[in-house]
């Protein structure tokens, strides 16, 4: 029997399927399947045995390599996280929720590197030219040499690559972006993967460095289907809390740099502003030491980062207490207490718990997991730490305690801002210790009767 060569896809989560139907079995939204077309046209291919292929050209592992090309922005905050500037004929997804500062830091992006030298076309498909006009008066940037389109058919936009031969250009957003050859409403599962992949495969083949945005869904993830990201060479994720002026920009993959580095933006009446020294500016609305505060001593891809963790440990008025958490991870807060109820009889049953990064700051090393514990100590027996005292160490379900990763980088970064101890798992390698005293543990009942005087 022929088979169908018909395929369909869900708009929601992007899984696939060889028959229609109502609900997705992935992702369980309704009325999300659609064909795809377009992507499947063409006679169907012949079987890969039917014709021999030439042979590929092998070389040696040894063979010289030499690093790509980079261009820097000038935006430090912003060349760090790319691994070191922009690498020529790469693809970069940028990622994140509408309103938090995507489209002006692209522009941003877009003047400095354009005042470097660099050919920059920036496409917007979400805003009229008089917009992104005005935005860039409003930054004082307007006389920076980038040249503009507001556009969102595909066709149109790639023809127009290819004539002008830009070195950089930014499409904002991926979604917004129409391929006329793919039947599906822009936006859709279908549009988003068909865009993405004209632009990469442009990037490559006219050594063009593209950036395309991408929105983010309440899930967390970039709308459309994950194969995005597969398709890119970079993913970066703009991150923050509305409320919050403090931005972060986190590499989530590089091909060409080390994954998990971030640059850090504070939002401004006058655009994104650096900021260089992020632990101080973490810090800086502490107060006086509180019960259920702790600062603990992180390390973001190559960059220690302070960040104050504080928690709420409260009776709970309800059936089933509430563990709340912003910033970190809900199974990992999960774990801790169970780790804690079970290797250090601390119960938390009955008691409500709120977990919260201060700052809009997302941590998710596991070396948070002691100053984790400690925070809920802390605020469970109402009782601060230390004053000037810096928390790090991994908890393992034994209740041992796990030495970190740069120890000795999350010390000196506790020392320049003015911290005096460290409470961290025996094990680290410590060596010249810039003048913290030290106090280190091997497991978490030790860390409960010398920090809280229990067990
Ligand atoms: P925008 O870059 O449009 O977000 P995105 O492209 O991610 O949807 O930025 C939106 C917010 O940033 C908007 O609420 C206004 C604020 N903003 C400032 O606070 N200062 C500025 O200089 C600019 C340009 C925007
Ligand atoms: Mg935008």
């Amino acid at each position: 029997m022929a088979k169908s060569s018909k395929t369909f896809s869900c708009s929601a989560c992007g899984a696939s399927f060889n028959k229609w139907s109502g609900r997705c079995d992935g992702c369980g939204e309704w009325n999300s399947i659609v064909e795809d077309k377009g992507i499947s046209a063409g006679p169907p291919s012949k079987s890969l045995g039917a014709k021999r292929g030439s042979s590929v050209q092998l070389t040696d592992l040894s063979t010289q390599e030499v690093p790509p090309p980079r261009k820097m922005s000038g935006i430090g905050e912003l060349d760090r996280v790319l691994g070191g500037g922009l690498v020529a004929a790469s693809a970069i997804l940028v990622g994140g929720d509408p309103g938090i500062g995507k489209s002006t830091l692209l522009l941003q992006a877009a003047a400095h590197f354009a005042q470097k030298g660099l050919r920059t076309i920036y496409v917007s498909g979400e805003e009229a030219s008089a917009q992104v006009r005005m935005r860039a008066q409003r930054l004082g940037l307007d006389q920076a040499p980038v040249k503009l389109a507001a556009e969102t058919n595909l066709r149109d936009i790639l023809t127009t690559l290819e004539v002008e031969k830009p070195d950089l250009a930014i499409i904002d957003s991926i979604q917004t972006m129409w391929a006329d050859n793919v039947e599906s409403a822009p936006g859709s599962v279908s549009q988003v993967r068909a865009a993405a992949h004209e632009l990469t495969a442009f990037a490559k083949r006219r050594g063009v460095s593209v950036v395309l945005v991408g929105h983010v869904t309440k899930e967390g993830q970039i709308a459309g289907p994950r194969v995005v990201e597969h398709m890119v060479d970079t993913v970066l994720y703009f991150e923050g809390e509305r409320g919050h002026q403090f931005r972060i920009l986190r590499s989530v993959k590089n091909r060409f740099g080390p994954a998990d580095e971030i640059g850090v933006f504070e939002m401004t009446g006058g655009g994104l502003a650096e900021v260089t020294n992020p632990s101080a500016l973490f810090l800086s609305e502490r107060g006086a030491p509180a019960a259920g505060s702790v600062v603990f001593a992180g390390i973001e891809g190559t960059r220690p980062v302070l960040v104050e963790l504080q928690a709420l440990v409260a009776p709970s008025p309800h059936s089933q207490a509430r563990r709340t958490v912003v910033g970190w991870d809900g199974g990992r807060l999960a774990m801790i207490l169970a780790v804690l109820e079970a290797r250090c009889g601390i119960p938390f049953a009955g008691l409500d718990v709120y977990l919260n990064v201060a700052g809009g700051m997302k941590v998710s090393e596991p070396a948070a997991d002691l100053a984790v514990a400690a925070a809920l100590l802390s605020a469970r027996e109402d009782v601060a730490l230390p004053a000037e005292t810096v928390v790090f160490g991994e908890i393992s379900l034994s209740g041992a305690l796990r030495p970190a990763t740069q120890t000795e980088n999350r010390l000196k970064e506790a020392s320049k801002l003015g911290f005096t101890s460290a409470i961290a798992p025996a094990g680290g390698k410590t060596v010249g210790t810039s003048g913290l005293k030290l106090n280190t543990m091997s497991d978490l009942t030790g860390f409960v009767g010398e920090i809280f005087g229990a067990g």
